[in-house]
């Protein structure tokens, strides 16, 4: 019988069935190797198996033959959502040849697999999360860091020299003097591990620890990115089981902030371990004993800001990625009401980084965008070239009397003073009891807009326009003010009777 089934096999072709590992490698320009896995079983008109490739490790939960290979669904959770991926494979010689939609209407991406060793690429066994406990406070970020980050300009095209670039115009465009501080590398640094399992940079960052000298030498600091799991969201290597190491060689190169990014952690954790996961960073970063902001990432899912100074956490972000267009920014600035209470010095909600400069949206715009950020007291961490900035963006940037009420050591986040519409005016309590409030026009058309006085305390003694920069005279029961479309009036108002 044995024999039998053996023979009839061969002689239809089927002993080169899919089942095996396979591997695309595809070399990229940093010196690194990116490695998808294809770890499949055939049994007859079935596959089954799993799919790694970058952050992503999905099942394969759908299969279907085709006249000469197979269609096949990778699913995966991500929280309590479904992702899926498709696939097309084929068996050509002793290749695997694959075609993968990422997105709709753009053709398959086509790439080539060849076997490997059974084992190879799989994803690591998950590690028991530690039991929760206080992280004691870092001592640092009193107010809401301000600095730079490469991501939103650059993505993956971020090098040294564009750090070293950066930091130069950080100096010499004022952004230093007016608070800016933290110059921060985002996903794509990572190299490979050593044989001793240290993290190491890739061929953009020759030289993390000269890198870090020559932020340290013009007066700012230098920040890196990674993620609790074994991919970054760009598909580098994560600190997953490492941890303490990373947070060791992070200290001795320099790193002075760490934005730490979930993304990759998913295909091992759930939701309800998070803060068991960013605990453990935060230990390692207390135990390799150099002062590092800690900067959560995972896009304000869990309640983040429930916990996150719990882990130590410094900021914590409270939505998924900003894009440089008015929508966006106005979605995620806006559905920031309602967390002012779990803003304070030491710890700040994050509605993700600023993209002033980067071109998508107008410069009413944009002063919206540093209006709305600075009245929540979130992180002020430009995403634009600073090297070519016009003066009308270098005025939004450096809005000192704005940047002021960002930075205001109450640290109180605005909270909604208006109902929710296309008109909306948000107050903060200052140090001392003056306010800030902003006017904002959300509408397309201009709008006139009116506050009380009585939503501060009473007819103030002064009130100061922060973007015209100019007293104006408190006199009747409110102000009442003609705001553009997609514009923003922000006033500083002291002494309510
Ligand atoms: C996620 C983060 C972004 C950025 C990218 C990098 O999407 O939310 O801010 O760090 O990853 O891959």
């Amino acid at each position: 019988m044995r024999f039998l089934a053996l023979f009839l096999m061969a002689s239809a072709g089927m002993a080169a069935d899919l089942t095996g590992n396979w591997v695309v490698a595809q070399p990229l320009n940093d010196g690194t190797t990116r490695h998808t896995y294809f770890n499949l079983k055939q049994e007859g008109d079935k596959i089954t198996g799993g799919i790694r490739t970058g952050q992503f490790f999905y099942h394969v939960a759908e299969s279907k033959a085709l006249p000469d290979g197979f269609a096949i669904t990778g699913s995966m959770l991500d929280g309590d959502q479904e992702r899926k991926a498709q696939y097309q494979v084929r068996l050509v010689g002793d290749e695997l040849h694959i075609l993968t939609w990422r997105r709709a209407n753009q053709p398959p991406a086509e790439s080539v697999a060849h076997r490997t060793a059974a084992g190879e690429g799989a994803m690591p066994a998950k590690i028991p999360v530690p039991a929760l406990h206080k992280v004691p406070y870092n001592g640092l970020a009193k107010t809401p860091p301000m600095g730079w980050n490469s991501w939103n300009k650059f993505a993956s095209r971020v090098d040294d020299a564009a750090v070293r670039g950066m930091a130069d115009a950080m100096v010499s465009s004022g952004m230093k003097d007016a608070g800016y501080v933290y110059i921060n590398i985002d996903d794509t640094w990572e190299g490979e591990r050593d044989a001793g399992g240290n993290i190491t940079s890739n061929k953009k960052f020759p030289d993390m620890k000269a890198l870090a000298d020559y932020v340290h030498g013009k007066g700012l600091k230098l920040g890196i990115y990674s993620s609790p799991g074994p991919n970054t969201c760009a598909g580098y290597e994560g600190s997953y089981g490492h941890e303490e190491q990373d947070a060791r060689t992070w200290a001795a190169w320099g790193i002075d902030y760490l934005k730490y990014d979930w993304c990759g952690a998913r295909n091992i954790y759930t939701d309800d371990e998070m803060q068991a996961v960013y605990q453990k960073m935060g230990d390692a970063l207390r135990k390799a004993g150099r002062p590092i902001v800690y900067s959560l990432c995972q896009y304000g899912r869990a309640e983040v800001w429930k916990w996150g100074p719990e882990v130590s956490g410094n900021l914590w972000r409270t939505t998924y990625d900003i894009h440089d267009s008015w929508d966006s920014m106005m979605k995620i600035g806006f559905s920031q009401s309602g967390l002012a209470q779990y803003a304070a010095p030491g710890h700040w909600n994050d509605p993700d980084m600023l993209e002033i400069g980067n071109g998508g949206m107008k410069e009413n715009e944009y002063r919206v965008h540093m209006s709305l950020w600075s009245m929540l007291a979130a992180p002020l961490i430009a995403g634009n070239d600073l090297r070519s900035m016009t003066q009308e963006i270098k005025d939004i940037l450096m809005n000192r009397e704005v940047i002021a009420v960002d930075q205001d050591g109450a640290g109180q986040q605005a909270r909604r003073a208006s109902p929710e519409g296309a008109q909306e005016v948000w107050v903060r309590e200052l140090k001392g009891g003056a306010h800030a409030v902003a006017l904002f026009n959300k509408a397309a058309e201009p709008a006139k807009m009116t506050l009380k006085w009585s939503a501060v305390g009473g007819t103030p003694k002064s009130v100061r326009d922060l973007w015209s920069h100019q007293d104006l005279t408190a006199s009747g029961d409110g102000w009442t003010a003609g705001i553009p479309a997609h514009g923003a009036v922000m006033l500083r108002i002291s002494g309510g009777e």
